[in-house]
């Protein structure tokens, strides 16, 4: 493993398998492998103080990396209190998680999305995401997942997305209803 000394020095060698591969499935694996790195590394500490007091339930933080191209990294923080909603973000991503332990399901979707707000989302998986483990969202329609820390703590995360996910609307998915909601960051 490398072991990164800046969130710039992950992001150079993100944009160098984009460039090589483009955002295809085997490259999405190398960048989950950058990730792996990237939260193992000691710069998370002082990514997560300098981030303290910016963060939001079920929300991103500030990015600490965007571009022109939409490449975009963020902090999450997930409670332990509830599972987010079902949702997605209209974006490949990678996770990684670097402090708690986090609840994290993969949901799919089955309809081809035709009809605005109706969807069929089936459970996946559901796992339990550690310190220095890494999930691959792959591209919409099925970037689809919800998460909650455990053990009484909130679980803490870095993700990396293809697109600017601050600006596009999320999708909140209700499976018992068969419902997809469009939601603006920020309003809920
Ligand atoms: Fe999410």
């Amino acid at each position: 493993m490398s072991i990164y000394e800046t969130v710039d020095a992950f992001i150079a060698d993100v944009k160098h398998v984009l460039a090589e591969e483009g955002a295809s499935a085997p490259a999405l694996e190398r960048i989950a492998d950058l990730m792996r790195d990237l939260v193992r590394s000691p710069i998370v500490d002082q990514v997560h103080e300098e981030l303290a007091g910016n963060i939001h339930q079920g929300r991103q933080s500030r990015p600490l990396y965007t571009d022109a191209s939409g490449l975009t990294l963020v902090r999450g923080r997930f409670d332990p209190d509830a599972m987010t909603p079902i949702h997605n973000h209209g974006s490949w991503g990678i996770i990684g998680v670097y402090r708690g332990r986090d609840r994290y399901q993969i949901w799919r979707r089955l309809d081809d999305g035709q009809r605005p707000g109706s969807a069929h989302v089936e459970l996946v998986e559901e796992r339990i995401m550690e310190p220095g483990d890494v999930a691959v969202l792959p591209p919409p329609p099925q970037d689809i997942h919800a998460q909650q820390g455990l053990d009484g703590a909130p679980a803490y995360e870095l993700v990396l997305f293809g697109a600017n996910t601050m600006i596009l609307p999320r999708l909140y998915f209700d499976p018992a209803q068969g419902t997809a909601v469009e939601v603006q960051l920020g309003q809920r």
